[in-house]
Order: structure tokens, then sequence, then C-alpha cells
């Protein structure tokens, strides 16, 4: 029988995560127990070293866009993304107000630092420095770039697709100012939706903190969700080109929990239109 590649299909869930969620369905005392979620914080910190501090999200979305108001980025800012991206980060930069700028990318699918320089101005804020497919964007000449202006512009890294990722020995995640990382369905360490901002600088740190505690917390629906999703992906995967053509069990079973809400799309309805969903407002 034929299997699917899942790449947005939750590649990574396995046997013990499906049984872990079935359990975490049945003890909602635990949802909003964040002591697993502080030990993750450290854990995930200690990955890059003692001086690192870590912060846990909803999404990578929700980091970038705490990230943004932490820097006190708004109106009349702008922000380099690089042109080949995930809707997810033009968008949290529109919702703090500034404007994305598109900068080309070269053959490494990240920012090309030739193209970078004409993008930069005094409204400039920050660089997204994306590492696409885990593949390490251009660090130094990006940085070469931003440190000919004279006006501050942080450099923001986007390890949504490179956690494990080193450039020049580097883990990447530790080369900027701050950054962030997606455990979305299809991401290194996965868990549906979820995310994590790192950085050292204890003042930096202390104001996303604030801007983070910020957040709503999920509803208890979404977290229904998100612990069914596992379950759901247990059953649709096996079965997924069981049926005649396009017509298959596999893809009903997504669809229709979709549909009827017992799991959750990974971009929103709004987001299409550049809104921001319940879930991510603060
Ligand atoms: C490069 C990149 N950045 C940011 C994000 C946003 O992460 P999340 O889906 O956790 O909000 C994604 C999501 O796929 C991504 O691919």
């Amino acid at each position: 029988m034929k299997r699917p590649i899942a790449i947005s299909l939750s590649p990574n869930t396995q046997k013990d995560d499906v049984i872990l969620a079935l359990k975490q369905l049945f003890k909602p005392v635990y949802w909003y127990d964040f002591t697993k979620t502080e030990e993750l914080e450290i854990k995930f910190a200690s990955y890059f070293g003692k001086e690192y501090k870590a912060l846990a999200v909803n999404s990578g979305r929700s980091a970038l866009y705490v990230i943004l108001k932490a820097l006190d980025i708004s109106y009349g800012d702008e922000v380099v993304v690089q042109a080949l991206t995930c809707v997810a980060v033009p968008n949290s930069v529109l919702w703090t107000g500034a404007e994305p700028v598109y900068a080309d990318v070269g053959n490494d699918f990240n920012i090309d630092p030739s193209n970078l320089a004409g993008k930069i101005n005094e409204k400039t804020k920050a660089v997204i420095v994306q590492n696409t497919f885990g593949i390490p964007a251009n660090y130094n000449g990006i940085r070469k770039v931003i440190q000919k202006r004279k006006n501050k512009v942080y450099l923001i890294e986007d390890c949504a697709l490179s956690l494990g990722a080193k450039y020049k020995g580097k883990l990447t995640g530790t080369i900027g100012d701050v950054s962030f990382f997606s455990f979305g369905r299809d991401k290194v360490i996965s868990s549906v939706f979820g995310g994590m901002i790192l950085c050292k600088n204890e003042r930096i740190y202390q104001i996303i903190k604030e801007q983070r505690d910020k957040l709503d917390y999920p509803r208890p629906g979404w977290v229904i969700q998100q612990l069914l999703h596992p379950l759901i992906f247990s059953i649709a995967l096996p079965s997924y080109n069981f049926g005649i053509g396009k017509f298959t069990l596999g893809k009903a079973i997504i669809y229709f929990s979709q549909i009827i809400g017992l799991i959750s799309k990974a971009i929103y309805k709004e987001e299409e239109f550049s809104r921001r969903p319940k879930l991510f407002q603060s």
C-alpha cells in the first residue's frame, strides 16, 4: 500500500504521543497547570547555553508578534521579511501596525544580503532572518548590511524551520538579538500548535515576558482540539489512500473533523485576510 509523505499532516506524531494526548484529554485539571511548560522553557533554553532564557507561547506567530511588540515596533515602522516565507510572518508584522517589506531570496532560499541593502532605511526597525528548510542564512552578510545603518535595526531569527541547525558552528537562534521557534504540526518538534521565544539579553527578556503574559490563554475548546489532533490523525493517516481517486477515507476524516471543529487548521480563515484570530490576541 502507498504511504503518504505527510509533511503538513503531523509526520512526527507517534504512538506514545497519541496515548499521551488521550490521557491528557481526561485530565482537564492539568490543562492550565503551567509547571510542565516552565520545565520545558528551562530545558529548551539550556540546549542553547546557560545564559539563555526561553518563553513558551501558543505558536511561532504569537512568538513573533510578542517580540515585535516588546521591541516597540508599531505604526510607521518597517520590518524586512524575506519574499519566500510563511503567511504567519508578514501577518504578525501587520498585527503590530508596522509594514512588512520584502527582500529577495538567494539560491539558499534565504535573504540575499545584496538585495537587503536596498530594503533598509531609517524606518526599518528589524530584519527577520529565516533559515528556510533548516538551511542557515548568510548571517555575516546580513549583519554587515545592518551594521552600516545609523539607526538600530534588530536582527530577529525565525528558527521555525531550523531547530538544531548551525551557522559557522553556532546554533541558529543564538546569533541575532532574539529568536523564535515553532512547534507547529509540521515542525522538528511538534505539539500541533506551539512556539518558543529565546534570548539572552535580560532587559529584552523582561519586556518580552511582560508582553507574553498579556496574551490570552487558549480556551478549553481549543485545548481539546489540539489533544484530539494526534488521535484523529492516527486514524486518518493509515486510511489516507483508502478510497477511489481523490476521494479517500483519510482525507474525509480530516476534512470533516475540521469542518465540525474537532481539530483546528494550521492557518485560520481570518489570517487569509491578514486579520488576527482571537487565539493570538492579548
Ligand atoms: C518560516 C516560518 N516562520 C514562522 C512560522 C509560524 O509558525 P506557527 O505556525 O507556529 O505560528 C512558520 C509556520 O509554518 C514558518 O514556516
